[in-house]
């Protein structure tokens, strides 16, 4: 089947309790694991680019590879979504390139700004068939490539919800419970946890509308430590606890992003490779183990995180 937008996928997933999973993706063997994990699976998947994606590795390449992937997996519904859209032009390229969904991320912007901004994205995205996630609220950590300190992160306001989807006309909200981007989302020594409250407290006020949550990755810390056990240096680095992710996909949460964690899985692989084969210099060697403990991952995730295994 070609590109699908995320529409009847979120329908299904908020109605069925579970999550979509949403996998950033930067090169081949990224969009592969995934892809190849969610044909096992039967999985529907959000394939996401984000501006840094974009930049790295060029709107065309990223937008072939998807093709690729759904010819070789053409049972599985696939959206491809921009990730963090930061102005009207950048989710314009997107839309007029093939994308069946963009993010207009304007959560730094004062809340009528914010309105704006999204709103003339919608009106645009609408006429093209395509879909629109917004956000309310900031992560800490890193947005893209806008750097958001811990002190400066704010819950989301279910106060504010409603009227902002009714002003915008989103089709999926992202909101602010307490994840972060990155790989060091609580502070050591702390109890990591979600605010499951602000959660439920959106949710009633948007009934039977799908909410996102970013920065979900859970850290594993079977890859941390093979990064640090091969020369790498991540002390401290945490994730949210995958019980808590279950619980939020559960709820009204339909997408849930995942970078950090497929960024670990090919990190600590290739290291690993490195330390014992120091004399292999072919890319495919690492990048082959590498392409199959993403694919291994994700597989994890739809089963046991996101619940979207056989929902394709
Ligand atoms: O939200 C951030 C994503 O992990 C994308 O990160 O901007 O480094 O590609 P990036
Ligand atoms: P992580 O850094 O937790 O993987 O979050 C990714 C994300 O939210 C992409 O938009
Ligand atoms: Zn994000």
């Amino acid at each position: 089947m070609p590109l699908v937008t995320s529409k009847e996928m979120f329908a299904k997933a908020y109605n069925g309790g579970y999550a979509i999973g949403a996998f950033n993706v930067n090169n081949m063997e990224i969009v592969q694991g995934i892809t190849e994990a969610c044909k096992e699976e039967h999985a529907p998947v959000i394939l996401q680019v984000s501006k840094g994606a974009r930049a790295y590795a060029n709107h065309t390449y990223l937008i072939k590879l998807v093709e690729a992937a759904v010819i070789e997996c053409p049972e599985i519904p696939m959206v491809l979504h921009l990730d963090h859209g930061p102005d009207f032009d950048t989710c314009k390229a997107c839309i007029d390139g093939g994308f069946t969904s963009v993010m207009i991320d304007a959560s730094s912007k004062p809340f009528e700004e914010n309105i704006e901004i999204t709103r003339r994205v919608v009106e645009y995205a609408h006429e093209h068939g395509v879909v629109v996630e917004a956000e309310l609220g900031t992560l800490s950590g890193i947005e893209d490539e806008v750097k958001v300190q811990e002190g400066c992160a704010s819950y989301t306001r279910p106060e504010e919800v409603e009227e902002f989807v009714t002003r915008t006309g989103c089709d999926s909200l992202a909101i602010a419970i307490g994840t972060s981007h990155g790989a060091y989302k609580f502070k050591p020594g702390t109890k990591p946890q979600l605010r499951f409250d602000v959660l439920h407290e959106c949710e009633k006020r948007l009934p039977g509308f799908p909410i996102v949550l970013h920065g979900s990755s859970s850290v594993p810390q079977e890859y941390v430590n093979m990064i640090n056990e091969n020369g790498g240096a991540m002390p401290g680095a945490i994730g949210v606890p995958e019980d808590q992710l279950r619980e939020a996909a559960r709820s009204a949460v339909c997408k849930i992003n995942i970078d950090s964690d497929l960024r670990l899985a090919m990190t600590g692989t290739i290291r690993k490779f490195f330390n014992e084969h120091p004399d292999k210099f072919d890319p495919r060697e690492y990048l082959k183990p590498a392409r199959a403990n993403i694919k291994e991952l994700v597989r994890h995730k739809l089963r046991d995180v996101l619940g979207c295994s056989g929902k394709a």
